[in-house]
C-alpha cells in the first residue's frame, strides 16, 4: 500500500507488466506504419511516460510531438468545448497518431480528435494504454488499447492524484473506492 497525497493505493499493474504490453503496442504499430512516417501527437501531461517508452521501442521512421488541451473554452450544449494549444505541425496528408494515459468518459479524446480531423490528416487513430469502458460517454473508437481497467481512479507511470504520483513507475490503483 502507497500514499499519495491523503489517499492510499495498491498495485494494479507491476513496470514489468507495462514495458511488455508497450512494446507488443510499438509492435503492432510497426506493423501498421512501416513506410507511412507517423507523427505521434502525445496529450500534456499524462502521457510523457507512455509515449516515451513507447517511442524507443518503435524501430520506423516516425516522429514526434506534444499538445495540450485546455480545460474548457467555452460551454456549450454538448458540455464543455475543450481547446487545443501548442500545435505547430502541420498535419495535411500525414498518418497522425494521438497517444494518450488513460480514456474515461471519452470527452477530451473525441474533441481532440475531431479538431485534429479538421486539419485533414492523412488518417487519425488513437493509442490509450489504459480504457475504462464503463466510464465511457461517447461513441469513440480506440485503435490501440494497452489495458482495460474498471471505473476506479489510477496513478503513476504519468497518471497524477492532484499532480502528485505521476513519477511512480507502476500503476495504482485506489484502495477502498
Ligand atoms: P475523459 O475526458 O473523461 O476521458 O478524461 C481523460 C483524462 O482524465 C485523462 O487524460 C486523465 O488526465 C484524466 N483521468 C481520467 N481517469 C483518470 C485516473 O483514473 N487517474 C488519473 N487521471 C485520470
Ligand atoms: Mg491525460
Amino acid at each position: 500500500m502507497i500514499k499519495v497525497k491523503d489517499k492510499f493505493f495498491v498495485p494494479l499493474l507491476t513496470k514489468e507488466v507495462i514495458q511488455e504490453r508497450v512494446c507488443q503496442l510499438a509492435n503492432e504499430l510497426m506493423e501498421d506504419y512501416e513506410d507511412k512516417d507517423p507523427l505521434l501527437v502525445g496529450i500534456l501531461n499524462g502521457s510523457f511516460i507512455f509515449l516515451s517508452d513507447l517511442f524507443k521501442c518503435l524501430h520506423i521512421d516516425c516522429e514526434v510531438t506534444f499538445i495540450r488541451v485546455s480545460s474548457y473554452l467555452n460551454t456549450s450544449s454538448t458540455g464543455e468545448v475543450k481547446q487545443i494549444l501548442g500545435l505547430k505541425e502541420n498535419l495535411k496528408d500525414r498518418h497522425v497518431i494521438i497517444v494518450e494515459d488513460i480514456v474515461d468518459s471519452g470527452l477530451t479524446l473525441s474533441q481532440v480528435k475531431n479538431q485534429l480531423l479538421e486539419k485533414e490528416p492523412a488518417s487519425l487513430k488513437i493509442v490509450t494504454l489504459l480504457n475504462k469502458p464503463e466510464a465511457m460517454k461517447v461513441s469513440l473508437p480506440l485503435d490501440y488499447v494497452g489495458f482495460e481497467i474498471k471505473n476506479e481512479f489510477v496513478v503513476g507511470y504519468g497518471l497524477d492524484y492532484d499532480e502528485k504520483g505521476r513519477n511512480l513507475e507502476g500503476i495504482y490503483v485506489v484502495a477502498n473506492p
